[in-house]
């Protein structure tokens, strides 16, 4: 088990710059969610009191950081601080070849390009996250999730929730020939920020040899899955986070990166990778859609931040009180009968918002009605991971429902302090209270695919 400490200490980090933020009032706010057709992502930053809506480049960068802004070389080709990243990626993944994206979701599509996927493929992950699924679908290819079964109960614990179901990634491989690659969230996003053990990448390693198919990691959180690893898994308590990582890097064939989240930068990624027909494959696409392939539509300087935000993230003592800062928000909600999906996860706390509003079905959004109460009465922003995001027509035109409706409260890197944390948790406590006051939503907008960012809503007044 882990630790239940709910008490928190000081960060390894002191503030050098403030960003000012402010409370606005309830009146306005039910202006501001009326001018945004019900949908979070509409209302302007400027108006939200708490940002949790995503931890997605949103990181505070370090003073080491931002010096290496000013050493951006801003050379079309070969720029310096693309062999500084290069160096870095290479000595934590021990990766040949490395491309810096402009985005995560960049990376994505260039290696599922690569790796031809098309109508007559499927791909197979533990759980793939939202942009992750939709660039594998919009290649006509299938996106097939395999992750353990407890990662969909939010009330038991679990060390390792976010592990591929072995077994049944074995049955799926020897019953499907068109399978083209296997991807490990590392963390699970969609499944509340849940990591990923070295026993089980080791074991889809093996399966994934087995069956000749490349392993990838999607790595966007692997630092924070690095530190669970330490914590939980026994024979890598004295690793550090580095070496767990390259551990974790050395049993798959590639990685795609955001560095948005364990980059610690506001913007860029990168795919690292051994086989040199993918990579050539990557650098001839890319050039149409990213640039050339050492700065991948990134400027120099971007690329200087997330070298260095890659080695800063993998300190023993920033990880620590990362996981500590979610567990103390986490856990002091589950002290107040919040339901919560258990364990906390490495970068959000996750509200089960069929628990919480058990008043209102799936089919009236109750995680999406959630983040709007949230907002609406204490100007926190959060995001629903539930049936607006995942809910899907059959061909019968039926609707199938999630199995978790979440509310995600993701905490940016290094920006927030307890006291932001407390004011968090005070809200949800009291908003708990009221609960069957929240009313659920009807949608009058569907824009389809990822259909979370653009969709309109109307509050359902009975
Ligand atoms: C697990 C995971 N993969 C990929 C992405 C996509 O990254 P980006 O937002 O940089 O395109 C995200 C973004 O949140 C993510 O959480």
């Amino acid at each position: 088990m882990s630790q239940t400490n709910d008490t928190l200490p000081p960060p390894p980090f002191k503030i050098k710059m403030v960003e000012p933020i402010q409370l606005t009032t309830l009146a306005e706010r039910k202006e501001y969610l009326k001018a945004a057709g019900y949908n979070i992502f509409n209302i302007p930053a400027e108006k939200v009191y708490i940002d949790l809506l995503t931890d997605s480049g949103t990181s505070a960068m370090s003073d080491n950081q931002w010096s290496g802004l000013m050493l951006g070389d801003e050379s079309y080709a070969q720029c310096k601080n693309f062999y500084n990243l290069r160096s870095v990626v290479k000595e934590i993944t021990g990766f040949e070849f490395i491309i810096p994206t402009h985005q995560g979701r960049s990376a994505e599509n260039l290696v599922f390009y690569a790796l031809n996927l098309d109508k007559t493929k499927i791909a197979v992950s533990n759980q793939f996250f939202d942009t992750t699924r939709a660039n594998i679908e919009s290649m006509g290819a299938k996106a097939h999730d395999l992750v353990i079964p407890e990662a969909y109960n939010t009330s038991i614990y679990h060390d390792f929730k976010g592990n591929m179901d072995i077994n049944a990634l074995e049955n799926f491989l020897n019953q499907n020939s068109n399978v083209g690659v296997i991807i490990l969230t590392v963390t699970n996003n969609t499944g509340g920020g849940q990591p990923v053990s070295l026993r089980n990448i080791e074991d889809v390693s093996k399966l994934a040899k087995k069956h000749n198919l490349p392993l990838f990691l999607d790595a966007a959180r692997f630092a924070e899955n690095a530190y669970f690893i330490k914590l939980r898994e026994k024979e890598y308590s004295e690793f550090t986070p580095k070496q767990i990582a390259q551990k974790m890097f050395s049993y798959t064939d590639g990685c795609m990166m955001s560095a948005k989240k364990d980059g610690l930068v506001n913007i860029g990624g990168f795919i690292a990778l051994n086989n040199k027909d993918t990579y050539n494959r990557i650098k001839e696409r890319m050039v149409i859609t990213e640039g050339f392939p050492t700065y991948g539509g990134l400027a120099g300087r971007d690329l200087e931040a997330i070298a260095r935000g890659l080695t800063e993230v993998l300190s023993e003592d920033y990880l620590r009180y990362r996981y500590q800062q979610l567990q103390y928000l986490g856990n002091n909600l589950v002290k107040a009968n919040i339901p919560v999906l258990l364990p906390v996860g490495g970068h959000s706390v996750n509200l089960d918002a069929l628990r919480f509003l058990p008043h209102i079905p799936q089919s009236q959004f109750p995680g999406w009605a959630l983040t709007i109460a949230l907002y609406e009465k204490y100007g926190i922003r959060s995001v629903e991971l539930g049936s607006v995001v995942f809910a899907h027509q059959k061909e019968d035109q039926t609707w199938v429902y999630p199995d978790l409706e979440l509310v995600r409260l993701a905490i940016p890197r290094r920006v927030y302090s307890r006291e932001h944390l407390d004011y968090v948790c005070q809200s949800i406590i009291d908003l708990y209270k009221s609960k069957e006051e929240i009313k659920g939503l009807k949608m009058t907008y569907d824009p389809g695919l990822l259909r979370h960012f653009n969709a309109l809503f109307e509050p359902i007044s009975s």
